[in-house]
């Protein structure tokens, strides 16, 4: 079974995600942080946002991997470092959309990832999983909300990292990439053909869960 979960920023892809593939004992696969992780070695390695060929380089090289940490939840590693807390840095976020946008390193993660989806059973989140990594999902869902809800979501995961931003800057931040990514030329974010799209602006997370895990259930008949 392949669940894919694309979404703008915010949205609660990883979230739901996460306790979809909890409930089955299925893989999660955080697509987001593998170009996270890729953007963040190319800034600690001097390599610039808009060098392709650099970046291509790196993001096919690099050892991008996942481990349970201690309370269950997924660590970021590259190579033997754990990498999860740096990858959500502001510095990583403002690069990560042109990072992601090249050829180059799209092709070596998608590839990574296919390779992922094709060992069984996983959930995926990200913003092409349904059109172009996994087109063939079993399940496809494109979670959206409104931009000042997403703001003030990420606003609250930060919070509770002792990081503060105010409602303002977060709703600019989050804007700025989901433009960024939407129009790119490859791949951009757009819900998949046949994806069901869910507005959680007014959703508790365990309603998100319920309806996605209902959608799935059918699917597992
Ligand atoms: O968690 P958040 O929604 O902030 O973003 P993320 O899933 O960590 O993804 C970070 C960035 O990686 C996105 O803004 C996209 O630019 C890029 N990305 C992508 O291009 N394709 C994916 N499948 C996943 C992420």
């Amino acid at each position: 079974m392949i669940v894919a979960i694309d979404g703008p920023a915010g949205a609660g892809k990883s979230t739901i995600s996460r306790l979809i593939a909890g409930r089955h004992d299925w893989t999660y696969l955080d697509t987001g942080a593998m170009y996270r992780a890729v953007t963040l070695l190319a800034l600690e390695q001097g390599i610039a946002p808009a060098d392709g060929e650099e970046l291509g380089l790196l993001a096919r090289n690099a050892e991008i991997g996942f481990q349970p940490g201690p309370d269950g939840s997924p660590q970021v590693f590259a190579g033997c470092r754990d990498v999860t807390e740096e990858i959500r840095g502001r510095d990583v976020s403002a690069c990560v959309s042109e990072v992601s946008a090249h050829r180059s390193v799209r092709e070596a993660l998608v590839e990574k990832q296919r390779s992922i989806a094709a060992a069984g059973d996983v959930v995926m989140d990200g913003r092409d999983i349904g059109t172009v990594v996994c087109p063939g999902a079993d399940v496809k869902i494109f979670l959206t909300a409104a931009n000042r809800e997403r703001a003030r979501r990420r606003r609250l995961e930060l919070a509770q990292k002792g990081v503060e931003v105010s409602q303002e800057q977060m709703e600019r931040d989050i804007a700025a990439r989901d433009d960024y990514d939407s129009r790119r030329e490859l791949a951009p974010l757009k819900a998949a053909a046949g994806a069901v799209i869910i507005d959680t602006t007014n959703m508790t997370i365990e309603q998100v869960v319920d309806r996605v895990s209902g959608i799935v259930e059918k699917q597992l008949k």
